[in-house]
């Protein structure tokens, strides 16, 4: 027996000292190892603040090029993994549930990572997850549509190479829109990371077990595909198409606060202002319209905005879009199917995924092993079967 402190759902629980993001949920600020969010987006690269959040410093521009090339050198998935692991799956399978699968079948392949005392064993596994993730994603969306996989174009940049892996049809290579291959970058720069949220602790949890790195990633993508957590960015999608015209959005608002259904894309644990990330979303999506044309459910999405924001209900809850509430407008308008956008927040999450890791095993925590109020039966003795009425 003990006196343990009863925190469901860790609403007051600090779980980790950690050096590399600050998050201040009332003032609206997000800053990773001190750089605030806004002069990343708009000064960084996705590659770059990898490398910042993975060695607490900005790269100098030798270190930058080493990590750039270190990346590209491990871009390439084993052949097995396009000719028979993603060959099993059924034709519709979610791209989200094969991520989750395929980043922990990527342990199988590198034995090595199960020496996660070793740092130079350490660093290798993260270099190979941020590099390969971009890979397998594109791979699972080329198979779910049935398209030819498209190896790896290490002359492009990270996020280039991707969308060349994902849209490539016909060589020599695919020639990406500088205005895209920008926005979505700095849409992989602000979902690089974001503190303990519910996929890191899932991380953090499993990596506490040293337990290798792309079993406890396959963990963290799991809790990221709930639509209260990454998942909610394909939710506000469904729900702007199920909502259909501007006229509609009172009566949507209406049943929210009836409590039939959420506001998809609003409210966070923390943020009880408006979320930095999906300010600077909102401005990318501008960009992004200007090459594609404008989304029509943009329309939608800020009559919702509107009518939310001057609501007594979310006011009084302090309710206030957060990253995922616009994201989804620019994938779509870009040409990503729905079922691929919670896969595009996993793919710049696994750097803070990588990083988190990394530090929870360099403070040489203890395993995650929390107590619980136990409110079940006393002792009893066992009925056999036929006294049992
Ligand atoms: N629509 C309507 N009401 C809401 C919403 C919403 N989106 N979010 C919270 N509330 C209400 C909730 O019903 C509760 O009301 P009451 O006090 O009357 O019971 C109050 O606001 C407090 O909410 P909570 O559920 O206790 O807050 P939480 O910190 O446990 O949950 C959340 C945070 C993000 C899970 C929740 O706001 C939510 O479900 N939002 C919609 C899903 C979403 O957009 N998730 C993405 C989060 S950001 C990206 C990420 O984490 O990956």
């Amino acid at each position: 027996p003990g006196i343990w402190i009863s925190d469901p759902s860790f609403m007051t629980t600090a779980l980790a000292s950690s050096a590399i993001t600050y998050l201040d949920g009332e003032g609206g600020v997000l800053r990773y190892r001190g750089y605030p969010i806004e002069q990343l987006a708009e000064r960084s690269s996705y590659l770059e603040v990898a490398y910042l959040l993975v060695h607490g410093e900005l790269p100098d521009a030798a270190q930058l090029q080493t990590w750039t090339d270190e990346i590209r050198m491990h871009t390439y998935l084993h052949d097995n993994f396009r000719k028979r692991f993603l060959d099993g799956f059924h034709y519709d399978a979610h791209p989200m549930g094969m991520l989750v699968s395929g980043m922990a079948a990527l342990s199988t392949f590198y034995p090595e990572a199960k020496d996660v005392t070793d740092p130079a064993v350490r660093r290798r596994q993260i270099i190979r997850m941020i590099a390969k993730v971009p890979t397998l994603a594109a791979a699972c969306h080329r198979y779910s549509v049935g398209m030819p996989f498209v190896y790896p174009d290490n002359s492009l940049s990270f996020t280039e190479n991707f969308l060349s892996m994902m849209w490539k049809v016909a060589e020599p290579r695919y020639e990406p829109d500088p205005v895209l291959a920008r926005a979505l970058d700095v849409l992989f720069i602000l979902h690089a990371d974001h503190e303990q949220n519910c996929g890191t602790l899932a991380m953090r949890t499993v990596g506490s077990a040293h337990a290798d790195p792309y079993i406890a990633a396959s963990a963290a993508a799991a809790a990221l595909s709930g639509p209260l957590h990454g998942g909610a960015n394909e939710q506000v999608l469904r729900m702007l198409a199920s909502i259909g015209h501007v006229d509609n959005v009172p009566a949507f608002i209406a049943d929210v606060k009836a409590g039939k259904g959420k506001l998809m894309g609003f409210g966070h644990r923390v943020y009880k202002n408006y979320d930095p990330r999906a300010k600077i979303v909102k401005q990318t999506a501008d960009a992004v319209f200007e090459v594609t044309g404008r989304n029509p459910l943009l329309d939608i999405a800020l009559k919702l905005e509107e009518v939310a924001l001057s609501d007594e209900y979310f006011i009084s809850r302090k309710l206030y879009p957060n990253v995922d509430f616009y994201s989804g407008l620019i994938y779509q308008a870009m040409g990503f199917p729905t079922e691929m956008f919670t896969v595009l927040f996993a793919i710049p999450r696994v750097a803070g995924w990588v990083t988190h890791w990394q530090e929870l095993l360099e403070q040489d925590a203890k395993i995650y092993r929390p107590r619980q109020l136990y409110v079940g039966r006393e002792s009893r003795d066992y009925v056999p079967l036929e006294q049992r009425s």
